[in-house]
């Protein structure tokens, strides 16, 4: 699928993978619409080819309405699930059980905000003319390798992110017939904002345990990685992991 003359979808683009993704986007030819909260707009990097838009994934209308904005200017091809949270809270913690609404929250925001802008996204992609080959549109989500070993902690984030890592191939095979592709990305540890609250130390340690390299990833790999999979036909159904071989432990 070419980037070109195409419009393309990106939430949480105000900051971290989101604002990569949309730059990597742009810079390959797309007209790309960044959605986030309108609170966190202020702070988003302004980039050649990027319209921002106030959404907020919980919200259906507001989705609705920026992917019928975003089809407006050419045919959307494209929509990266980027938007998310991830508190941390343990299930007998020091401070009492877990808070029973964080959990829904978490999972509102991360998992059932990615299953909306795919739905959304996915009507409209499906109402476009296909090309030759029958091809109209990718849709990436982002998980984490949370949803596979989720540390202390991370009881809610490992839930939302497994239930995105669960509908990854039953929304590809859903998709099939309309000639749309979906892909899931479970990233470890990427240098973004969500990281801003850990210690320098904290951070060196996370970075040693990667086997190779021996770094925390750079959003600009996650957004390569979208505009890899958005190119290449034949990845369907799939989650990647994109983690230097990290895999957590329990703390
Ligand atoms: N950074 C990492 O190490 C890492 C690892 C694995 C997975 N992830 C996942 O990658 C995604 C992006 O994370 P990031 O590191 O770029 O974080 P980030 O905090 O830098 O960016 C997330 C963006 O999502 C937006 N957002 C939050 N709730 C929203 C809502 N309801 N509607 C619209 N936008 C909303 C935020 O405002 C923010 O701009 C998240 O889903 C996160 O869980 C990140």
């Amino acid at each position: 699928m070419r980037l070109h003359g195409t419009s393309c979808l990106v939430t949480g683009a105000a900051s971290g993978l989101g604002a990569a993704t949309a730059e990597r986007l742009a810079a390959g030819g797309a007209r790309v619409f960044g959605l986030d909260l309108a609170s966190r707009l202020g702070a988003a990097p302004v980039v050649d080819g990027v319209t921002y838009v106030p959404a907020d994934v919980t919200d259906r209308e507001d989705i609705r309405l920026a992917v019928a904005r975003a089809a407006d200017t050419a045919p959307l091809r494209v929509a990266v699930n980027c938007a998310g949270i991830g508190p941390s809270a343990r299930i007998l913690g020091r401070g009492g059980p877990h808070d029973l609404d964080l959990y829904a929250d978490v999972v509102r925001v991360n998992l059932v905000g990615t299953f909306t802008v795919l739905v959304l996204a996915a009507e409209c992609i499906a109402r476009t003319q296909a090309d030759e080959d029958g091809r109209r549109g990718v849709i990436v989500n982002t998980a984490s390798i949370a949803a596979y070993e989720g540390q202390i902690g991370q009881a809610a984030y490992a839930s939302s992110k497994g239930g995105v890592v669960g509908m990854t191939l039953p929304a590809a095979r859903d998709l099939a017939q309309y000639g749309i592709r979906v892909n899931t990305i479970a990233p470890g540890i990427v240098e973004t904002p969500m990281l801003d609250s850990v210690s320098e130390e904290f951070r060196a340690s996370l970075a040693a345990g990667v086997p190779f390299p021996r770094r925390l990833a750079r959003p600009e790999e996650y957004a390569e990685l979208v505009a890899m999979i958005v190119s290449h036909d034949y990845l369907n159904g799939e989650t990647i992991r994109m983690d230097g071989a990290l895999r957590m432990a329990p703390r």
